[in-house]
């Protein structure tokens, strides 16, 4: 692969992650949570919250925002941001859905993992 290539990451079918929840993949940097919105909308993110690392796929999925289960920070699913006064970031993972499967980008999750 050169570096102008971007590699794909197979991680599973669009039916199989839960309308306003979420899937995790295990993958070389850990952890990355699928979400799936009520309007069908799918985000990556890695599966930690950037308060103190809650597991943001357990969260409620709300919008385009995840409500984290431990105390309550709303990331922004498209940036991976917290909203509100709430001040971090966790990676977001760019995805892309060709026949109902869904592939994370490879070179995304090798950075992360670095
Ligand atoms: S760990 Fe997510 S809000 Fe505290």
């Amino acid at each position: 692969m050169n570096a102008m290539t971007k590699e794909w990451i197979e991680v599973g079918a669009v039916d199989d992650v839960p309308v306003r929840g979420a899937r995790r993949v295990h993958t070389q940097a850990g952890e990355i949570a699928v979400f799936k919105c009520a309007d069908g909308s799918l985000f990556a993110l890695r599966n930690r919250c950037p308060h103190k690392g809650g597991p943001l796929s357990e969260g409620i999925v709300h919008g385009h925002g995840v409500t984290c289960p431990l105390h309550n920070w709303v990331i922004d699913l498209s940036t991976g941001e917290a909203t509100g006064a709430d001040k971090g970031c966790t990676p977001q993972i760019p995805l892309k859905v060709e026949d109902g499967r869904i592939f994370l980008d490879g070179a995304a999750i090798a950075k992360l993992a670095a």
